[in-house]
């Protein structure tokens, strides 16, 4: 099967952008990097690509007159490195419907929370409020709203008594590193497809209880 191909969008530390990274460089994986794009200049997530010796691109957003111009210049860039799949590690800013509908299921999000709860920003202090007995990931097809989409994977982890945001975002990080990847790799199989804005997975089994994620071969 060919490598399906992936552009990588960040706006930071790029542990996300690292873990498909890796995936990518064993053998076996069924796509690879052709664009690290970053709206932010001099992220960490930009050296972890040089390092991998990934073409990068910034396109910082400030320099744009408007939202439309900016998501011009990162459509032109995505489709002119032949992307397949648009991936949104740690990108922090919104993306408006038109952009979202002209990459309508080819464009991934990871957030770290089981949405739909807990959507925006400050999740764990938001999960830490709440009580909630459980947090983790999701990775998402993107829809126009917020942090919405059909959701493709997600990984479960408990939340401790003595949690503090920054020891709960650890926890689920390292999962996140593990979902979307696996996320990833089951788009590049062609085993997933959405049917009524919700995910179907090839080969799946029944869900177990919910706590591990059951597209996981
Ligand atoms: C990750 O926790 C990701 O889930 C979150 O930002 C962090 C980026 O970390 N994304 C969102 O909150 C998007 N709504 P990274 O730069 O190390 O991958």
């Amino acid at each position: 099967m060919a490598s399906l191909k992936l552009a990588v969008l960040i706006s930071g530390r790029g542990s996300n952008l690292q873990s498909l990274i890796d995936a990518c460089a064993e053998e076996s994986f069924p796509a690879e990097i052709v664009t690290v794009i970053s709206n932010v200049h001099g992220v960490k997530g930009l050296e972890r690509a040089h390092k991998a010796g990934l073409p990068t691109v910034v396109i910082d957003h400030k320099e744009f007159k408007d939202r439309e111009n900016f998501e011009d210049a990162l459509h032109d860039v995505i489709s002119g490195a032949g992307a397949d799949l648009v991936c949104l590690a740690g990108f922090m800013r919104l993306l408006t419907g038109d952009f979202v509908r002209r990459w309508q299921d080819c464009l991934i999000n990871i957030h770290p929370s089981l949405l739909p709860a807990f959507k925006g920003l400050h999740v764990h202090e938001k999960v830490l409020e709440a009580g909630a007995r459980f947090s983790g990931c999701t990775v998402h097809y993107v829809r126009p709203d917020m942090d919405s989409g059909p959701i493709i994977v997600q990984a479960a982890v408990p939340v401790h008594g003595d949690d503090t945001p920054d020891t709960l975002a650890t926890r689920i990080l390292e999962q996140e590193h593990r979902i979307y990847p696996l996320a990833v790799r089951l788009i590049a199989s062609g085993r997933v497809r959405v049917e009524n804005e919700r995910v179907i997975i090839d080969g799946a089994v029944a869900p177990d209880a919910g706590m591990i994620n059951p597209a996981e071969d």
